[in-house]
């Protein structure tokens, strides 16, 4: 098999270890006899795999008690109505700050159900910075105040959770989830859609703190109501069961490579790496203050935009896929989440200056 290295912002490359373990087992889950996606999601053997990843989940990110760890559809997008739904009851206003693409489409999904207060904007950067804590104006009586942890098109990422007290904080983590520690118990509800970190699409995990639970309205679909969830085990319905199989196989490997911080120190290295190669020389550029930049998005633009087409075409011939930027942006995005070995960053990176020599 073509070795090749996957760069896309999601579905994106999983470790090659969890692929091979779920390859292994496809056909014959642990002696049964039958693929995990052929038992039932309310036997005793999917049930394994239902509190292994809890138990795993929480011992990686230390959840406390006090939290419930959910396991949902609808995708990262279907919390961006869940959250008000649940938070929202009466249509009060929440508070939401606006750091890029993602931000905006959970304040746009938001607004069908809560008043949407902008707390803080970086549009006047054309959203490559973060704006400073203290500009914040978070209205007190804001249900929640809710921010994108990592902004996947604009490479933007909060590296320290947002400090003080205030409404119960909740985060997109969608795109920088398990890539570093994170103080759960300062957060209110924390989600991420799996298909970037640890899992196949299908699949969010929302970690959420049990008094959270339950404030939805009776009129807001069981579906949507995050207390089905928290009553039954995250069992209300058919879950997406193959992609939690992958997602419980992700977490017990970053359990095994070490955890979060490990997990971390990777992200550090690897995107480190290749921004070091961007700022190099004046051939590639990356628009955003090295204090925001991503770990786990690194966008990038090329002096002269005309090279574009043969970077991306010479890059998949050197085994270098999904090189392309968001649609919206343009230019180059190389995605760098917990799947991507440093062999890809340092493949990419001897491209790139091969590349920049030749043409440059
Ligand atoms: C930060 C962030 N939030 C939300 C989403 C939307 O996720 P989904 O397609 O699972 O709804 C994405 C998808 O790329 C994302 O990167």
């Amino acid at each position: 098999m073509r070795t090749v290295y996957n760069f896309a912002s999601g579905p994106a490359m999983l470790p090659r270890a969890v692929m091979e373990q779920a390859q292994a087992e496809f056909l014959d889950w642990r002696g049964t006899g039958m693929s995990v996606m052929e038992i039932s999601h309310r036997g005793r053997e999917f049930q394994s795999i239902v509190d292994q990843s809890i138990a795993d989940l929480r011992a990686l990110l230390g959840v406390g008690p006090d939290y419930d760890v959910l396991f949902v559809q609808g995708g990262a997008t279907g919390q961006f109505s869940m959250v008000p739904l649940n938070l929202c009851p009466g249509g009060e206003p929440a508070a939401y700050v606006h750091t890029g693409h993602w931000s905006g489409k959970a304040m746009e999904n938001g607004a069908r159900h809560c008043e949407v207060r902008v707390a803080a904007s970086s549009a006047a950067t054309n959203f490559s910075t973060i704006p400073p804590r203290e500009s914040w104006q978070v209205d007190p009586g804001a249900a929640y105040l809710f921010y994108t942890a990592n902004e996947t098109i604009g490479g933007v990422e909060f590296h320290d959770m947002p400090a003080g007290s205030g409404p119960p904080l909740v985060s997109d983590m969608t795109s920088n989830f398990l890539s570093r520690p994170v103080d759960v118990s300062r957060f209110g509800i924390i989600f991420a859609g799996a298909q970037k970190n640890f899992g196949p699409a299908g699949l969010v995990v929302v970690i959420i703190r049990k008094d959270l639970i339950g404030r939805a309205r009776s009129t807001v679909p069981l579906l949507y109501d995050y207390a089905s969830y928290s009553g039954h085990n995250s069992l209300l319905n058919t879950p997406a069961t193959f992609s939690w199989y992958v997602a419980a196989l992700s977490f017990a490997w970053i359990r095994r490579q070490g955890g979060v911080e490990v997990m971390e120190e990777n992200a550090r290295r690897r995107s480190g790496r290749l921004y070091r190669a961007i700022d190099a020389g004046d051939f590639y550029s990356n628009s955003v203050p090295a204090q925001f930049r991503s770990r786990m998005n690194v966008p990038f633009t090329l002096k002269d935009p005309a090279l574009d087409k043969e970077f991306l075409q010479e890059a998949r011939a050197a085994g270098l896929e999904a090189l392309a930027g968001h649609r919206t942006v343009g230019g180059m995005r190389a995605s760098l989440y917990n799947g991507m070995p440093d062999a890809g960053v340092d493949a990419l990176v001897d491209f790139m200056g091969d590349f920049a020599r030749r043409r440059g």
